[in-house]
């Protein structure tokens, strides 16, 4: 097991790896002070993308709807992009990226990652934590209708808004194809981060905090 530290200074990146509906998102709003890392999730940018009707958000849209992995050539683009910014000037903490070998193989030039962060949650948990799943729309903050909701009725506990939303793709149908896409493309990918001595398993089938403080003891 790595030893080193993964917390702001050190000018190295770390990566949550994992299923749809792992807690990826979850965890990184959760871990983003004490890690100093800003959260770099490929989904939240293409979905920013699509919102804003670029030509990219219109590509990558397709695939996303039919619960496919847009071209690895987008989001290495994408990927180039934000680094470049200030707030990635220490590392950041990517969310959904790499998801393929050619995205991995393409972030060893881009920058160092200390940890990759797998959390393990089993496949049957999967649809059920996706169709519950609600967000915040002003602060992004994420919620599930039965095992994480707003602790007022309709209101946000971080920015007090009453505007949620829920994503287009988070549906049983297109669950399963995120599902295939993730063991078929991006699964072989734990051997090759496990093979550098830097993937850590988590075990996501449990309550939020615990897993909370499991990832933040990986990283010290
Ligand atoms: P993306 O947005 O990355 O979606 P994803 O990987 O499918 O993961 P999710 O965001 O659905 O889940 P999460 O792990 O963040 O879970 P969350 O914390 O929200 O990608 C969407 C699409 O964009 C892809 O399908 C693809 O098309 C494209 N894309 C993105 N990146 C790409 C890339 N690199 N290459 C190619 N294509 C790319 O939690 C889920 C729910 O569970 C929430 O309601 C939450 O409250 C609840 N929950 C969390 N933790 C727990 C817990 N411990 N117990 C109970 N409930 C929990
Ligand atoms: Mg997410």
């Amino acid at each position: 097991m790595k030893t080193g530290v993964a917390y702001a200074g050190n000018m190295e990146s770390i990566v949550l790896f994992g299923p749809p509906g792992a807690g990826k998102g979850t965890q990184a709003q959760r871990i983003m002070d004490s890690t100093g890392l800003p959260q770099v999730s490929t989904g939240d940018m293409l979905r920013a993308a699509v919102s804003a009707g670029t030509s990219t958000g219109i590509e990558a849209k397709k695939f996303m709807d039919a619960g496919k992995l847009v071209p690895d050539e987008v989001i290495i683009d994408l990927i180039k992009d934000r680094i470049k910014e200030d707030d990635a000037a220490n590392g950041v903490m990517f969310d959904g990226f790499p998801r393929t070998i050619p995205q991995a193989e393409a972030l060893e030039n881009i920058t160092t990652v200390s940890h990759v962060i797998a959390i393990e949650v089993p496949d049957g948990k999967i649809v059920e934590r996706i169709c519950g799943r609600f967000t915040c729309a002003k602060c992004g903050a994420v919620y599930h209708d039965s095992f994480k909701p707003t602790s007022l009725d309709g209101k946000c506990d971080f920015c007090d808004s009453e505007d949620f939303k829920r994503r287009a793709d988070d549906n049983a149908d297109t669950v399963m194809s995120r599902l295939k896409a993730y063991h078929t493309q991006t699964s072989p990918l734990a051997e090759w981060y496990d093979s550098k001595g830097i993937f850590f398993v988590i075990d996501g089938d449990r309550e939020i905090d615990k897993i909370t403080d499991d990832i933040l003891s990986a990283l010290k």
